[in-house]
Order: structure tokens, then C-alpha cells, then sequence
């Protein structure tokens, strides 16, 4: 039986930059951070200020489906529907994101 965790590639754009992880070894917040990306954060990654939010430009179905309480928070903080908040998603597969800010 092959026990090694399946790897992803965490693509981000405009950055050009990308990091390899472990299926589910962390939040996309903190595969960002591993990229040396800078990324927003005012509630210590609890998911309640959408200040992490991130754009899924391509793999985003092998993401867990949003929470209520994520759409509630996105609504709330008039995030695009098409972003995830970083700090509640961990990658299972490969993924492209994007900022504007990098
Ligand atoms: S860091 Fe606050 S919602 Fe993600």
C-alpha cells in the first residue's frame, strides 16, 4: 500500500510564485505565507474578519464546499463569491489563486 500523502501544487497569481504541500497539511492562509506572500489577517485566521480572502482561478473543486458561517462572513464583508477565505480552506489538490496585492 502506497501511504505517501498525495502532493499539491499551490499556484499565485500575478506572483509567479508556487509551493508544493501536503493534501490537507495546512490552510491555503499558511500556504500562502510558506510562498513568502503577504496576506491579510485581522482575526488570527478564525474566519470572522474576510480580510484572507483569496481568488480561485482554477482547481477550486477540490476544495470542501463553503460553511453557512463562510458565506455568511463573505456576505457580511461583500467579498467576491469567487474568493475563499484562506484561513478556513486546505488544499487537497492542486490550486490557483490570485491577489491584487501581489
Ligand atoms: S484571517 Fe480572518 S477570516 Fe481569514
Amino acid at each position: 500500500m502506497d501511504d505517501e500523502r498525495k502532493r499539491c501544487v499551490i499556484r499565485f497569481l500575478p506572483a509567479e510564485r508556487q509551493v508544493e504541500i501536503e493534501a490537507g497539511e495546512m490552510t491555503l492562509l499558511d500556504a500562502t505565507l510558506r510562498a513568502g506572500l503577504p496576506i491579510a489577517s485581522a482575526c488570527g485566521s478564525e474566519g470572522a474578519c474576510a480580510r484572507c480572502g483569496l481568488e480561485i482561478v482554477a482547481g477550486g473543486e477540490s476544495l470542501e464546499p463553503e460553511s453557512e458561517r463562510e458565506r455568511r462572513i463573505k456576505a457580511r464583508n461583500r467579498i467576491d463569491e469567487r474568493q475563499r477565505l484562506a484561513c478556513r480552506v486546505r488544499p487537497t489538490g492542486d490550486l490557483t489563486v490570485r491577489a491584487s496585492y501581489w
